[in-house]
């Protein structure tokens, strides 16, 4: 049997920043325009005028203060306000696959592995660009990775889901080395001309490479324990699919895109998400002073310092839950690999801490690691 860890991170960032101030900009000034093209409905109180969006209240209520993007004229264009990713020929790769292969490359170089000592590959993120060929069976074509691929979507806990799945088929024997890849290129699912999401996400792609111990380089990550939940919520959902085939596009059909109940979100998921880090530890017998750091999804910062409060015991620090949501907003299922892959370095052999996911569904993945070598 096959003892699972991670043997290296790769993260790949967009060239392009939006900070909040372009991105109220832009939104306040569709704002206007929607109130002046709207100005005799909104005078006879037939509906209700756009308020404008504020800095300071993205900065507070999430502790987002930028993003990166793919595409930035798109969404900082208020007559555009989404993202323009021209659509490439068959004979391309596509640009999901693209960004994967990216972060990707980092995480083998990392590792010193050749690609085609690689066994399989899972693409693990919220949106996949089509419904197939799978993403994956593309990553790997594209990196020259034998054996098999598959796509699965665990919206935001897509990548502590995928290393379990990859620490599983290590432990079954059926590979050695599992490439993990998370591209999410979160504008595509964004509705900027919702006041009360336009800022929550931005791009960015992840890999994790998951290998038995017994090839992997010396520096590597032991996987202590892992568990996944899934409760049915609709509170962040999604409808577009391929029964709903017109464009998902601004305001003509917002629940093709993403909606949420952030509140609920934010009320609903901090309890069942340190409940189950509290369980994990109670398994493993695992103080809170024995967890160095806690790399949390990075979807708000108060969320963040709840989860880290009731899992620690006391107010975390910057070094004990470290941030990335503010440089990079919410980037679904790659945003605790982001915070792991950059705020890990440090550690010495026998330290352990947790990478931990969640969000739709809902869902939530733990994997608790300590550092070898
Ligand atoms: N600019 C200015 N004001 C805004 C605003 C904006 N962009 N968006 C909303 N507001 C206003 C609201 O209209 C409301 O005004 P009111 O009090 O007069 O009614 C007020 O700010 C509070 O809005 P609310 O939506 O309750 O804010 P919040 O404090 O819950 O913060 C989120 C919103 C989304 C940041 C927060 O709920 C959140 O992050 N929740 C968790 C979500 C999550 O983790 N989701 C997972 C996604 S994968």
């Amino acid at each position: 049997m096959g003892q699972p860890v991670i043997s290296a991170t790769g993260l790949w960032t967009p060239p392009n920043s939006v900070s909040n101030a372009e991105l109220v900009e832009s939104y306040n000034a569709w704002a206007d325009r929607w109130n002046a093209d709207h100005a005799e409905a909104i005078a006879a109180g037939e509906v209700q005028p756009k308020p404008h969006s504020s800095v300071e209240f993205i900065e507070k209520a999430s502790g987002i203060k930028s993003r990166y993007v793919v595409d930035k004229t798109g969404v900082t264009d208020p007559e555009i306000m989404a993202p323009r990713i021209p659509e490439r020929p068959d004979d391309e790769i596509s640009i999901l696959a693209e960004i994967a292969v990216k972060a990707a490359r980092e995480a083998l170089d990392r590792a010193a592995r050749k690609p085609e000592d690689v066994d399989a590959v899972l693409c693990a993120a919220s949106n996949m660009q089509r419904a197939y060929p799978a993403m994956a069976v593309e990553v790997q074509d594209a990196l020259g990775i034998p054996g098999f691929a598959f796509d699965m979507n665990v919206a935001c806990s897509s990548a502590t889901f995928g290393i379990q799945t990859a620490a599983d088929f290590v432990r079954a024997g059926h590979a050695k080395s599992v490439l993990m890849v998370n591209p999410e290129i979160c504008s595509g699912h964004l509705n900027f001309t919702d006041r009360d999401s336009h800022f929550i996400f931005g791009d960015v792609a992840t890999a994790v490479l998951v290998e038995d111990e017994a090839i992997a380089p010396a520096a590597h990550w032991k996987i202590l324990h892992t568990q996944l939940k899934t409760q049915f919520s609709s509170n962040i959902r999604n409808n577009f699919g391929f029964l709903n085939r017109a464009a998902p596009e601004g305001e003509g059909q917002p629940d093709k895109l993403f909606v949420q109940e952030g509140r609920k979100v934010f009320k609903e998921v901090v309890p069942m998400v340190s409940q189950m880090i509290l369980e994990d530890m109670e398994t493993l017998d695992l103080a809170p002073q024995a967890l160095r750091r806690l790399w949390l999804h990075q979807a708000n910062a108060n969320m963040n310092r709840l989860i880290a409060a009731r899992v620690l015991g006391h107010e975390a620090s910057e070094e004990e839950s470290p941030t990335v949501l503010d440089e990079y907003a919410n980037t679904s299922s790659a945003g605790s690999i982001i915070a792991f892959h950059r705020h890990s370095g440090d550690f010495q052999p026998g330290e352990k801490g947790l990478i931990c996911s969640f969000g739709a569904g809902y869902s939530a993945g733990t994997v608790f690691v300590e550092k070898a070598g």
